[in-house]
């Protein structure tokens, strides 16, 4: 089986749930506790296997690159500090030379059409796909049990989760050829179904792992809900010639790109750590 060496970030979105913050910061780099939404998903990738990170960015999204990259003055200042620890923190998360590109997305099209802009750097192997909005917080990394899953059935591999009664029309919904444990072949997907036709109550929640076939049917570039190129649409075709399984993942959720998804993480994400835990909880509890 070929291995999933690649995975495509969607960055161009603007943001329109968490203004005004994302007005001219990148929502993908709003801060969990003390470090962009895009510092934990990137890590995610890399524990997953990830070697090459593609960025589908746009107008306005210079910071995401920035971040991704030496900032001398900075890290001078650490070091004459003598602020070590952090130094050596922020020069961690930087990529080996060439393990990130950039494209640009030059209209708000779709994600269909945002993952389609990265054909070129991916080529002709499967690849993952991960929504830096859904910060999924698991003892094993989401991506890494989706490749986990990859390994074992091969084909396309799609992260779902259970949806709260009444959403089920804001996300991309699964059908499923039976329900037996965390991993089960797909007969369906739709892309917000109206209320009440729904095929299941299992939602896309933002890791992928998908066949390099898909871009054929992304360039057809027709489109679906809310008069946007659809991922979800694309992959649907793509069922009628390859298979798909829906992943349950072990773990949890923020969807970070809503006011309130981005205060949850921040508070779970803050309570989790060892050196803020105590600290944040005693803030915490004040405030209640
Ligand atoms: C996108 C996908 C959808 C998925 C969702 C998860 O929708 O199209 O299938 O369930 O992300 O957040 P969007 O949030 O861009 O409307």
């Amino acid at each position: 089986m070929r291995p999933v060496r690649k995975a495509v970030l969607p960055v161009a979105g603007l943001g329109t749930r968490v203004l005004p913050g994302a007005k001219n910061t990148p929502k993908e780099m709003l801060n969990v506790v003390d470090r962009p939404i895009l510092s934990y998903i990137v890590a995610e990738g890399r524990a997953a296997g990830i070697e090459h990170f593609v960025f589908v960015t746009g107008r306005g999204k210079e910071a995401i690159e920035d971040y991704f990259d030496h900032h001398p003055e900075l890290e001078s200042q650490l070091e004459a500090k003598g602020k070590l620890e952090m130094l050596e923190e922020i020069r961690a998360e930087l990529p080996r030379p060439g393990e990130m590109s950039f494209v640009r997305q030059m209209a708000p099209l779709g994600l269909g059409h945002a993952v389609w802009c990265a054909r070129d750097v991916i080529g002709d192997e499967p690849f993952a796909v991960m929504l830096p909005d859904m910060l999924m917080d698991a003892k094993v990394p989401a991506l890494k049990q989706a490749v986990d899953a990859y390994n074992q059935v091969g084909g396309n591999i799609i992260a779902v989760e259970p949806c709260p009664p009444g959403e089920a029309h804001k996300y991309g919904i699964v059908a499923l050829d039976g329900h037996e444990g965390r991993l089960n072949r797909m007969t369906g997907m739709v892309e917000k179904p109206a209320p009440g036709t729904e095929p299941s109550n299992l939602f896309i929640s933002g890791r992928y792992i998908l066949q390099p076939e898909i871009f054929k049917l992304l360039a057809a570039q027709q489109k679906g809900a809310g008069g946007e190129i659809q991922l979800t649409d694309a992959m649907a075709r793509l069922m009628a010639v390859e298979s798909f399984h829906a992943l349950e993942y072990d773990g949890v959720t923020y969807d970070c790109g809503d006011k309130i998804g981005l205060l949850r993480a921040n508070v779970a994400f803050a309570l989790k750590r060892p050196d803020l835990g105590a600290e944040a909880r005693a803030a915490i509890m004040k405030l209640l």
